[in-house]
């Protein structure tokens, strides 16, 4: 892996008193796609949340294309060229379709080398979202509320993208949509985290795999490895 994209290094974080990530070390590389497994609790979104600067890392370092990003502010960490689209989508319920990308807009940063994304790609990649333009976010379904989710996080042009458990309560059809976007969006060369529950689905689209347990770093691996290895799965994931 030349050059990291995302990179967090012996990080250690709390919510008040309590410690939730211990000495956690991983790596995105540059254009790939990292799947973050783990149980509920297991310290995923606090993985992402830190990346993010939405939490500040107590101990050890985040960087961002090579350079520190440590307990800078949310805002500084997406002028860098990060984006996340969190868990539970929390998109704007009383703003319209159009609203939201609105608000989510950004201009790429000097690293990037793509064509900025605007409504219009977003709503070409999303034709459902293009025939809601006018309609209030609430009102969407829960697949068309993902799919807004991502879209605002495009909006903000990433060169990283956080995606935290983007499949949770959609149906399988739904899922399979929006695995297909993400996939498109890996092969546009955005590096991507993709935070799951369900290890079939990271596997198919992941190059690189790390399974979190109990706020700790347990296993960094790949899917055709882990494929293989049901009884390391059980152990880390339980039964699925
Ligand atoms: N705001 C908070 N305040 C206090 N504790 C928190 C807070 N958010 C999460 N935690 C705790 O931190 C630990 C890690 O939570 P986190 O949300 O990162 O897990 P997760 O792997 O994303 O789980 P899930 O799959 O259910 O989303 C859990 O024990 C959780 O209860
Ligand atoms: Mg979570």
């Amino acid at each position: 892996m030349a050059t990291s994209a995302l990179r967090l290094d012996n990080v250690d974080a709390f919510y008040g008193d309590s410690h939730v990530l211990q000495n956690v070390s991983f790596e995105l590389g540059e254009a790939r796609m990292l799947g973050l497994l783990g149980r509920n609790g297991a310290g995923k979104s606090t993985c992402m949340n830190v990346g993010m600067g939405l939490l500040a890392a107590r101990r050890g370092e985040v960087s961002v294309f090579g350079e520190k990003v440590t307990r800078l502010s949310p805002e500084m960490i997406a002028a860098r060229g990060v984006a996340l689209v969190p868990q539970g989508r929390r998109i704007f319920r009383s703003l319209t379709v159009r609203e939201n990308l609105i608000v989510a807009g950004r201009k790429p940063d000097a690293g990037s080398n793509h064509a900025p994304w605007t409504i219009d790609t977003v709503f070409g990649m999303f034709p459902r979202l293009k025939e809601r333009t006018a309609q209030m976010a609430a009102h969407l379904s829960g697949g068309e509320q993902q799919m807004l989710a991502i879209g605002r996080a495009l909006m903000g042009n990433p060169r990283v993208l956080l995606m935290d458990e983007p499949s949770e309560g959609l149906a399988p059809q739904i899922v399979a949509e929006v695995m297909a976007t993400i996939r498109k969006l890996k092969e546009s060369g955005l590096s991507i985290i993709l935070v799951e529950q369900n290890p079939n689905l990271v596997f198919d689209v992941a190059d690189d795999i790390v399974i979190l347990n109990t706020g700790g770093v347990a296993v960094v691996s790949t899917p055709a490895a882990l494929r293989q290895d049901d009884a390391l799965l059980r152990q880390h994931l339980g039964v699925f």
